[in-house]
């Protein structure tokens, strides 16, 4: 039942040529503008992409950033073992398929992740001999390369195989303890079997300099290479925070890998930091894969700080409430591009102002006027309020008045500062003095 489904997708992402074609046609136009991180990457001859969770797709400045901003998605955890065959033989892909069909209507990539790994297994793969766990390994990976066949750019066939630490082995998992080295070289034949037009990676993280893990898994790939195992990239994960910080010799790792005869991409991207020393470190990541020739790509681990794994060390490009961090100016710049202080991307200070009347009685009401922050946070607002002769203001809490004959202007009092799209409100009481006419709200103004 799941190649029909895919294969339905891909008769509907057939029919959207129209917007796909559209949004490249976007996607070259921004290219001369490039005043966006997709297309400022396509100005090198490179992706930027971004991992992506499905169940955030409805969220409207998420996908607004996402699909302004990207040009390949990588499923967060949409694809991974657990997500997609929780049980044997038994496949799931409605989540990994929501954000492919998203990534796809807008012209963006994918980027597979992953399909053996220790991580996000489920515990029947656990349980298994060595022959039966080799057939299921082999049938996870036929299983979900075939329903995304064509489909997807790179997968990451292997994702962190290799131990932290000064020995360079190989980390204990269900594959290593009972199928032993070999079942990395399985895998990637298998992959490539599987989708021939995909490339293959192997990913892991604490590889980004030259230490001896990254020599470890250079000596695989080397190795690999010589004997003709398929492999086409490796994914250098850069996570990085003060405690492992983007090493000095980044670029120089990255390219003894590329001169290896592979490609090597940047898979989860994220800086713990704020500020003109996160950026600083951005800026060090892209100029390294800007330097090297067969860096193809950069993938940031995720679209805003909100959600990121690390939500605590804000170690992404826009902060929780979609605004571009110092960190994305950095990114920008350093790819060549230049930001539109003006552009769709910088929410302007704005905010709305709208009255109700809360109370009434026969001589006098109360009314009330809730203040709504714009696409961005605000530190005040002012409001104007009318009151028709001969009406006047009795009292008035929550903002402090101030008076040009019939017309109230009023600030906040302890409630200026809101969030963006947040609420406050104050109000106040009115002697109608004989006439029950509504006041007349003017604009907000925010700061
Ligand atoms: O979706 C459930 C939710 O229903 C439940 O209430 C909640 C309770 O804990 O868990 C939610 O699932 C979490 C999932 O992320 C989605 O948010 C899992 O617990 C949590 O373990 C999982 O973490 C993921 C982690 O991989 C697991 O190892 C992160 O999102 C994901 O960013 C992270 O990604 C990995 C890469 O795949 C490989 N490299 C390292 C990278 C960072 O750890």
């Amino acid at each position: 039942m799941t190649m029909p489904l895919r294969c339905l997708a891909r008769t509907a992402a057939a029919g959207l040529v129209a917007v796909a074609a559209l949004t490249a046609a976007g996607h070259t136009a921004e290219a001369e503008a490039a005043d966006t991180l997709g297309s400022a990457a396509a100005g090198q001859d490179r992706y930027f992409g971004a991992a992506v969770a499905a169940n955030h797709l409805g969220e409207a400045d998420y996908a607004a950033t996402l699909d302004r901003e990207f040009t390949s998605a990588t499923p967060e955890n949409e694809m991974k073992w657990d997500a997609t065959e929780p049980s044997r033989g038994s496949f799931t892909f409605a989540a990994a398929d929501r954000v492919v069909d998203h990534a796809q209507s807008r012209g963006m990539d994918v980027r597979g992740h992953t399909l053996v790994w220790h991580s996000q297994l489920p515990s029947w793969v656990g349980t298994l001999g060595a022959a039966d766990l080799r057939t299921a390994m082999n049938g996870h990976i036929n299983g979900l390369m075939g329903h995304y066949k064509g489909e997807i750019h790179s997968w990451d066939v292997v994702n962190e195989a290799f131990q932290d630490g000064g020995s360079g082995a190989r980390r204990s998992s269900p594959f290593q303890d009972r199928l032993g080295d070999g079942f990395i070289e399985e895998a990637f034949r298998t992959a490539r079997a599987a989708d021939p037009a995909a490339k293959l990676c192997y990913n892991d993280y604490n590889t980004d300099g030259v230490n001896a893990k990254s020599n470890a898994v250079y000596a695989m790939v080397k190795d690999f290479r010589s004997r003709g195992v398929p492999i086409d990239c490796v994914g250098f994960q850069s996570h990085f925070n003060s405690a492992s910080p983007v090493p000095a010799d980044y670029r120089q790792n990255l390219q003894r890998f590329a001169d290896l005869g592979v490609d090597v991409q940047i898979t989860e991207l994220d800086i713990e930091g704020s500020g003109s020393a996160q950026a600083a470190d951005y800026t060090k990541v892209v100029d390294a894969c800007l330097a090297v020739d067969r860096c193809t790509g950069i993938t940031v681990w995720g679209v805003t700080d909100k959600y990121s794994w690390r939500s605590g060390g804000t170690p992404l490009l826009f902060d929780g409430d979609y605004r571009k961090k110092p960190a994305y100016d950095a990114v920008l710049t350093a790819l060549g591009g230049s930001g539109d202080p003006g552009d769709p991307g910088d929410p302007t200070v704005s905010c709305t102002a709208a009255y109700t009347r809360t109370a009434d009685w026969s001589s006098g009401y109360n009314g009330q006027v809730t203040i709504t922050a714009g696409d961005a946070p605000i530190s005040s607002w002012t409001a104007t309020v009318t009151v028709p002769s001969p009406q006047s203001v009795s009292s008035l809490w929550n903002g402090t008045p101030t008076w040009t004959g019939n017309v109230m202007t009023v600030r906040p009092s302890w409630n200026g500062t809101l969030a963006a799209g947040a609420s406050t409100s104050f109000g106040f009481t009115v002697a109608k003095n004989g006439s029950g006419a509504a006041p007349t709200v003017g604009g907000c103004t925010a700061s």
